[in-house]
Order: structure tokens, then C-alpha cells, then sequence
């Protein structure tokens, strides 16, 4: 049985890589965000905005339980979640955990490019998105770093990089 919790900032390529992490497996993919989505039909901008960040936890913290019962299955997190309650831990006793480092102008550029579906920078002017991110990262990293694995995630930005990516997942995994 294999199950793979990808963690990281946000925009560090969860998603992107996987997907294809997952379908290189032969494994299922579940992404976290998307799955509490589905089940409250509201964005995560929505829950944010309606209940609050402290409501958003604890529905990520009993989504991620409830799909971390899924077997042959790769589950992208939300950036925040490895750093609430004691997630990061329970991750790495249900699985391999993997903490995707990616670069600040990187994660900048992505986080522009995707527009302004993410609660937490919405509305950040360039200067003060990448004070953000560096001050987050800081605040996060030592959560990331309790992850079992480490892979860089900087170069996804076209299929062979992608493709490249997935390999260094599948050589550091012993798959
Ligand atoms: C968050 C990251 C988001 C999402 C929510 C909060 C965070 O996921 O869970 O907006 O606290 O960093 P992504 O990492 O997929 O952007």
C-alpha cells in the first residue's frame, strides 16, 4: 500500500506534480483544497471569508483524516496544513511525506500567474507579496522540515521539467 502527502508553501507545485506523480504510480490523486470544495461547495476563498481561517483548520484537519484512510493514493495539502494541530506528525505516521522547496521569486511568480484565488495574498502588491513569503516561509519551514523527504520543486514550468521532477520523487521514495 502506498500513500504520498506532498507538502510546502503554497504554489510550490503540489498540485502540478501530484498529479503526475500519481498517474506515473499507477496511484489515485486526491488534492486536499479541492476535496474540502466538493464537500462544502464553497471555494476555500469562500470558507475563509465566511466562517474564518480558525474555522478552515479544524475542516482541514478532519478532511485530511478522513482521506489519509485512502489507500495507493498521492494527496496534495494546503500550504497551511502541515502547521496546525499536530497534522505534520500525523502525515508521517500515515505515510511518506514530501516537503517541495521552491524559491520566493518562484513561488511569487505563480501565485501572480494563478490570479487571486488564494485568501491569504490577495490584493499583495509584488514588494509586499515577496515580504510575505519570505516571512511565512520562515514561520513554516521548520513544520516542512519535519517532512521524511525533500525535493526540490523550483522547475516545473513545461512537461519535460515536470516529467524530471517525477523521477527525483520516484528515485528519493525507493518506488
Ligand atoms: C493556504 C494555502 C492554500 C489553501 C488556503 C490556505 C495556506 O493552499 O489551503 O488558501 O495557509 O498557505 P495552496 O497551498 O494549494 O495554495
Amino acid at each position: 500500500m502506498t500513500r504520498i502527502f506532498l507538502v510546502g508553501f503554497m504554489a510550490c507545485g503540489k498540485t502540478t506534480l501530484g498529479k503526475n506523480l500519481a498517474k506515473s504510480l499507477g496511484l489515485s490523486f486526491v488534492d486536499l483544497d479541492m476535496y474540502i470544495e466538493g464537500r462544502y461547495y464553497k471555494s476555500v476563498s469562500d470558507i475563509f471569508s465566511e466562517l474564518g481561517e480558525e474555522k478552515f483548520r479544524e475542516i482541514e484537519r478532519r478532511i485530511l483524516h478522513e482521506v489519509s484512510e485512502f489507500e495507493d493514493v498521492v494527496i496534495s495539502t494546503g500550504g497551511g496544513t502541515p502547521c496546525f494541530f499536530d497534522n505534520m506528525e500525523y502525515m508521517n505516521t500515515m505515510g511518506e511525506t514530501i516537503y517541495l522547496n521552491t524559491n520566493t521569486e518562484r513561488i511569487a511568480e505563480r501565485i501572480k500567474a494563478a490570479g487571486d484565488k488564494r485568501p491569504l495574498v490577495r490584493g499583495k502588491k509584488d514588494d509586499e507579496l515577496k515580504i510575505y513569503i519570505e516571512e511565512m516561509k520562515k514561520k513554516r519551514e521548520s513544520f516542512y522540515k519535519k517532512a521524511k523527504h525533500t525535493l526540490d520543486s523550483t522547475f516545473l514550468e513545461d512537461y519535460s521539467q515536470i516529467r524530471e521532477t517525477v523521477s527525483k520523487a520516484i528515485e528519493i521514495l525507493s518506488l
